[in-house]
């Protein structure tokens, strides 16, 4: 009797519960692909794998963005909405986070793609533009590898590009973000940029990235990337509940200024 109940616990557990998607959350007709009425469609390991989100961003998404207002997030997370509800990927358009380390830059970029899979069945792909000259260089005698990375960002149909111009740029490193950036333009494919510098320079002396990436290359990232400004503290390595203290003294500081 026991062993009976506990087969029917397993099959219940294994039983696929949507016939129309067999679980897949998408439904295939044709060429074409459908997402489920039944909504069962998650970011699993393998998506997030073939997307290349670091594990660091794994559980990251907009849902856990939380805005903060004397920082003018508010703001912030209606433009990404707005982003990704707009068809204006079709037309290669992105955005630009510009600002300083920690302020939620690559978990909004993060997010970004998430939401483009769950809400349109989009695969895109995330690269630390460091990490992407690296394995680009090391791979650089025309192999089979070289070109396949080269490929895999040339073709995503959305390519998060974070940290540009973290460091100063050899020329050929220069050359190569270039060939990507003017590839992608001139094929309609939307970039995500992250960046921790300024787009351009106050001075002659100033770290920019118009400085570090040069004046034609910004010019075509902002033809098609819109700037998104954001400031805040640096939250890395902060404890989870942080965000609710920093809340917490929000109101304080509110009531305050109203007494
Ligand atoms: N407004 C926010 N709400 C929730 N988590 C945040 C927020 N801002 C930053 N974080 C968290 O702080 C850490 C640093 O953010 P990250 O996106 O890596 O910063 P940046 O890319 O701007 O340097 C991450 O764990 C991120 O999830
Ligand atoms: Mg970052």
């Amino acid at each position: 009797m026991k062993k009976k109940s506990m087969k029917s616990e397993l099959e219940k557990e294994f039983q696929v519960k949507c016939s129309k998607c067999n679980d897949t959350g998408w439904i295939h007709k044709g060429n074409l692909v459908y997402r489920c009425p039944c909504r069962l469609v998650k970011i699993t390991d393998s998506i997030s794998q073939r997307m290349k989100i670091p594990k660091r961003y794994k559980d990251k998404d907009i849902s856990n963005f939380k805005p903060i207002e004397r920082y003018g997030h508010h703001f912030v997370l209606e433009k990404v909405k707005n982003y990704i509800n707009s068809p204006f990927y079709k037309e290669g358009k992105g955005l630009i986070f510009i600002g300083p380390p920690g302020v939620g830059k690559t978990h909004l970029a993060v997010s970004i793609l998430k939401e483009f899979f769950l809400k349109r069945g989009i695969v895109g792909l995330f690269r630390d533009t460091k990490t992407l000259l690296f394995d680009l260089k090391s791979t650089f005698d025309g192999s089979a590898s070289t070109r396949e990375i080269l490929e895999e960002v040339l073709e995503a149909p959305i390519l998060v590009l974070d940290d540009l111009g973290s460091e100063r740029l050899s020329d050929w490193a220069r050359d190569i973000l270039h060939y990507i950036i003017i590839q992608r333009y001139n094929e309609l494919k939307p970039i995500i940029i992250t960046t921790n510098l300024e787009l351009k320079s106050e001075t002659e002396i100033d770290d920019s990235l118009e400085e570090r990436m040069g004046k034609p290359i910004i010019s075509r990232i902002l033809e098609i990337c819109e700037p998104i400004h954001m400031a805040g503290e640096d939250l890395r390595g902060k404890p989870e509940d942080y965000l609710e203290q920093l809340d917490e003294k929000e109101e304080d500081r509110l009531e305050e200024s109203i007494s």
